[in-house]
């Protein structure tokens, strides 16, 4: 069978990335059984024969109507697939979708018939908030990484912010490569247009990553690799702050001065 990524290099490389991405959240062990989801934006590297292919099953309802996401076509994980699969068949395990003009449902087109993941309306409701504010971001990333997940279980930690600083705290790198922090989306049902809605409402505060309370991680950027990166600085200053209240102590974290020094060397927002 012929594949979509055949004599397509460019979009073979972006979902090549997303294969090697898949490949370290397994290893992570961030991604149990199908845990987590990737979709990316490939209709810069659609030509007019992929416009003409004709759908592989009906029409499925997005859950949402996405006006700036007429005319667009992603790579989507697919629903009950496995991030160990996936690394090493991204077309067996995921698929490519093409929106409808409705802005309200998608039919799959590519190579097989992988029906996207449940995650779909937040994936798809954030692409289309990314268009409509102009942003080059690509790709959004939903993970499981134990030690943020962990941390979602403490009250205190889901204030404004208190997460970001106590994070950003722990090396110094974490500010440098996460200037935007961390994100906090309140417990919601998987899968929900409720916790899509609540995720854009999140990332429109000026979030490139933010915490889905009690399941996971939510991460954009301009391709995969970016995205996999923020959220794996988090998730190691996270396992710092708790191999630190392992050994019996609270960490000092660094100072307010110390923090604003990597501000003004980094040139960073906040
Ligand atoms: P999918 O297998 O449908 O992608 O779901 C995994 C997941 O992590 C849901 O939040
Ligand atoms: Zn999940």
């Amino acid at each position: 069978m012929k594949s979509i990524l055949e004599n397509r290099s460019n979009l073979a490389r972006e979902v090549n990335k997303v294969a090697e991405v898949a490949g370290y959240l397994w290893q992570k062990g961030w991604a149990e059984r199908n845990g987590g989801n990737i979709t990316i934006n490939i209709t810069q590297y659609v030509d007019e024969a992929i416009r003409k292919l004709p759908a592989i099953c009906g029409v499925n309802p997005i859950g949402a109507t996405l006006p700036n996401l007429k005319g667009c076509y992603f790579y989507c994980k697919g629903t009950n697939r496995r991030m160990r699969d996936l690394a090493r068949a991204p077309m067996e395990n995921g698929s490519v979708i093409r929106i409808c003009d409705d802005c309200a449902s998608y039919e799959i087109i590519a190579d097989r018939h992988v029906m996207p993941t449940s995650e779909l309306p937040s994936h798809l409701s954030v692409h289309n908030y990314l268009i409509g504010k102009g942003s080059t971001y690509k790709a959004s990333v939903h993970t499981h990484p134990i030690e943020l997940v962990a941390m979602t279980h403490c009250n205190d930690f889901l204030k404004k912010d208190v997460l970001t600083k106590l994070l950003w705290s722990m090396i110094p790198e974490t500010k440098a490569f996460c200037p935007r922090g961390l994100g906090i989306v309140p417990y919601m049902l998987p899968s929900s247009v409720e916790l899509a809605n609540a995720t854009i409402k999140a990332i429109d505060d000026d979030y490139d990553v933010v915490m889905w309370e009690k399941h996971g991680v939510f991460a954009v950027g301009e391709d995969v690799i970016e995205a996999f990166d923020m959220v794996d600085t988090l998730n190691k200053s996270a396992q710092i702050y708790m191999d630190a209240r392992c050994m019996g102590f609270v960490p000092d974290g660094m100072s307010d001065a110390q923090m604003q020094e990597i501000s003004d060397v980094f040139h960073l927002p906040k």
